[in-house]
């Protein structure tokens, strides 16, 4: 039996809201998202001065971000193109004079209509015609763009601000449409890509090595025994369907994404028992992260157990069991969240953590 420490006041950090106000980390929201504070927090307890920290599900780079403010060097890895996207812009370094420059060139554009026979009425019913001509009039003079950064720079702002001037709600694991006063784009835009430039200038970061890329956690692409801190939080067991929220994004900005093979995201298998899926999957990936990680690597992970109709599923109690089997320690548990797990809305089925776990890889 583990012993479980209340955490609750650390509850909030384990959400991406407190990185909406701070500058460069709120370029793009990302619900599924953790917050600076929780990594800050993290390296902390861990005493991390150097050495290599790993984020193997970085999402939009949250993990990175904050070690690159601390000057750790860090490597993330992840799946969703546009949560990679976000990280990859996050991350950078930027000449902010060829991006005033460019914004200068930008704002100049006069309004043109343009084709949108290409977009499917499931996508084009989430905006009002003269902003989706807007988008698309500012996303084809950014994708002229020559310098390949300052092109991502204004391809995330087109991105984000997009979303903002839509009709997209997204409820959960679906996108709803709702009908509402909207900003003008241009204007927000611009707004957007000027506060992102100043973004630049607030955030002070230090001079260290920085690196996110495509990648399965399942199969980590490093050496045996490189890392020395991992800070991570992987998908939590009944929240496996998120990656469909950003179906309109990624259809706008990226080419149509490629047939994902199902089985490339955690516990995604088509047929099978999602709970026996889920943790085969976790259970690779902490077989990867044990070979990964140097003797005496600490890791902090953040889980939520799985609310079904009949039961809770434990997945910080479980994880913890099967990292132990693997060879991790495991230092503590702490609560951050303890809600309800209800059947339809009303009958309680159980209690529902949202747990940080603490292992640390035995030196032998
Ligand atoms: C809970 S989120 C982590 C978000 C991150 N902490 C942040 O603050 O942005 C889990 C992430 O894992 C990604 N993911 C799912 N399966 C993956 C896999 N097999 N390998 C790498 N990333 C994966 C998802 O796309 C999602 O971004």
């Amino acid at each position: 039996m583990y012993k479980l420490t209340n955490r609750l006041e650390w509850g909030k950090l384990a959400t991406f809201v407190p990185n909406k106000r701070l500058p460069v980390y709120n370029w793009f929201y990302y619900k599924e998202g953790f917050s600076r504070e929780l990594v800050i927090k993290l390296l902390d307890m861990f005493s991390a001065k150097k050495g290599l920290v790993l984020d193997p599900f970085c999402g939009v780079g949250t993990t990175n971000l904050a070690c690159k403010e601390r000057g750790l060097n860090s490597i993330g890895f992840e799946l969703s193109p546009l949560a990679l996207f976000a990280a990859k812009v996050k991350i950078m370094d930027y000449d902010i004079t060829k991006l005033k420059d460019t914004l200068k060139t930008i704002k100049k554009i006069k309004f043109r209509k343009f084709d949108r026979s290409w977009i499917p009425s499931n996508v084009r019913r989430y905006f009002n015609t003269h902003t989706l001509d807007d988008i698309l009039l500012f996303k084809g003079l950014v994708e002229d763009l020559e310098d390949n950064l300052t092109k991502d720079f204004f391809r995330l702002g087109l991105i984000s601000s997009a979303t903002r001037c839509s009709y997209m709600y997204k409820d959960g694991s679906v996108v709803k449409r709702r009908v509402h006063p909207i900003p003008p784009f241009r204007k927000f835009y611009h707004h957007r890509m000027k506060r992102m430039i100043r973004d630049i200038e607030k955030l002070k970061t230090k001079e260290c090595k920085t690196l996110v890329s495509r990648g399965d956690a399942r199969k980590l692409k490093l050496a045996n025994e490189t890392i020395d801190y991992v800070i991570t939080s992987p998908p939590y067991l009944n929240k496996i369907e998120y990656t469909k929220i950003y179906n309109v994004e990624e259809f706008l900005f990226f080419k149509p994404p490629k047939k994902r093979g199902l089985r490339s995201f955690i516990g995604m298998r088509e047929g099978d028992d999602i709970v026996k899926a889920y943790f085969s999957d976790m259970e690779n990936v902490l077989k990867e992260l044990y070979r990964v990680c140097k003797p005496g690597a600490k890791l902090g992970i953040v889980v939520g157990n799985g609310c079904f109709p009949d039961r809770v599923v434990e997945s910080d109690i479980l994880l913890s069991e099967l990292a132990e089997k693997i060879g991790f320690s495991v230092e503590g548990i702490y609560v951050l969240n303890n809600r309800w797990c209800m059947r339809n809305r009303t009958e309680k089925v159980g209690r529902l953590r949202e747990s940080l776990l603490v292992f640390e890889k035995l030196k032998t």
